[in-house]
């Protein structure tokens, strides 16, 4: 990794601005996961313990630049460190056109980025300014990697001296592992419920992985493709010969897609529906599918135990309601009983963990969504194209 790495400067004295992902969900001023927060900590600390007088900003949702709204407002983050962090933590607003002091040994939370006009587009101007509030620039929101913005590219171009913190690292070397030196056998479990939406990781995988296994209607589309009857359940039409390419591929390469023999369908997705296991034969007209059925799942479990690398983005059911979430359930314990270096992304995907509770048990879980999909596309993201040029 050619990236210059904040643990490696000498950042007493020194103004460190960090750009993390704080992006978290927040319902009615509550924080309801601080997971992004927590990761970023371990980078923001450093500085801190090092002596830095140290800036952090983040965005937070997708508001429209040059205009505040409360619910996008950074202060429910601020709060959280303030009570997480024994450091004095300081909040400003107006932080691109009006002068500030910054401290040694204190953290200053700098307003949703968002909401500065020429961030998302990455204005020069806007850049040139923040770069010129630090000596040193980190870049630690990899879930915002893949966006060239101001606070994510530009700083970084300006600023004196650009490098990776403590998470970002820690991100890349994790999907670097799995995706550029995997151990064998590598499998690689994409779930979801759009084959559009991850057509290109499914294709970008299929040239590497020696198992694919699709879940959730991305697998309705496949089902299609092999020449099942699929009933009314969801799936894409215009992709089956897309997903048919990805199959004869994957075939070529003597890798394989774990056959889907039985699946477990309702008539509506709603919670009170009834779930009805079939053959894959047998499904009817007004047949949806909601899950995989024990015979898939057991195939698939197989395949989990012989891996040495696995690569998990999206659930294979709709485990969200009880009587379509054994499919999840069972693979998400078999990946977390695993050996494997098991590597996990995607909103959905953690939502699992969280609901199965075996976040200890797997290796690495990424914080990134659309990031962790483009940089396992096979993407060169922006924040770290930038830092290589800078390093
Ligand atoms: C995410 O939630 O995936 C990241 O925080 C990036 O957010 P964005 O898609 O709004 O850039």
């Amino acid at each position: 990794m050619n990236i210059k790495r904040l643990v490696d400067l000498n950042l007493k004295d020194r103004r460190v601005f960090i750009r993390s992902d704080l992006n978290v969900p927040i319902q009615d001023g509550k924080i309801t996961s601080p997971k992004r927060i927590l990761a970023s900590i371990p980078t923001i600390k450093f500085a801190l313990q090092q002596g830095a007088s140290v800036m952090v900003t983040s965005h937070l949702g997708r508001p429209e630049e040059g205009k505040f709204s409360s619910e996008d407002s950074l202060k429910p983050v601020v709060e959280f460190l303030k009570n997480y962090l024994d450091y004095p933590v300081k909040f400003i607003s107006n932080w691109v056109n009006k002068p500030f002091n910054v401290t040694p040994g204190q953290l200053t939370v700098l307003e949703n980025c968002r909401f500065n006009i020429g961030e998302k587009h990455n204005d020069e101007v806007l850049a040139k300014k923040y770069a010129s509030l630090t000596d040193i620039f980190v870049m630690d929101a990899f879930g915002t990697a893949h966006r060239k913005e101001a606070s994510t590219y530009g700083i970084a171009q300006y600023a004196d001296i650009a490098c990776a913190g403590i998470l970002f690292v820690a991100e890349l070397e994790a999907l670097e592992k799995a995706l550029f030196e995997p151990s064998r056998p590598m499998i690689a479990i994409v779930g979801g419920s759009k084959v559009s939406s991850k057509l290109i990781i499914l294709d970008t995988l299929s040239e590497k992985v020696d198992q694919l296994i699709v879940g959730g209607g991305i697998a309705n589309t496949f089902i299609k493709a092999m020449g099942f009857d699929i009933g009314s359940s969801m799936y894409e039409e215009d992709l089956v010969p897309a997903a048919k390419k990805i199959i004869d591929k994957l075939v070529k390469r003597s890798a394989s897609l774990p056959v889907i023999s039985d699946v477990v369908c309702g008539k509506k997705l709603d919670a009170n529906e009834s779930a009805i296991k079939k053959n894959i034969k047998d499904i009817n007209k007004d047949d949806m599918i909601f899950d995989l059925g024990e015979d898939s799942v057991n195939e698939i479990v197989k395949c989990i135990q012989k891996a040495k690398t696995i690569i998990w983005n999206g659930p294979i059911g709709v485990f969200e309601f009880a009587q379509f979430s054994k499919g999840t359930e069972t693979m998400t314990h078999a990946i977390a009983s695993s050996d494997a270096f098991s590597l996990a992304g995607g909103g959905d995907t953690v939502a699992a963990i969280e609901k199965f509770n075996v976040a200890n048990d797997i290796s690495y879980i990424s914080t990134a969504g659309g990031a962790f999909l483009e940089f396992a596309e096979g993407k060169k993201l922006p924040a770290i194209e930038i830092l290589e040029k800078r390093f």
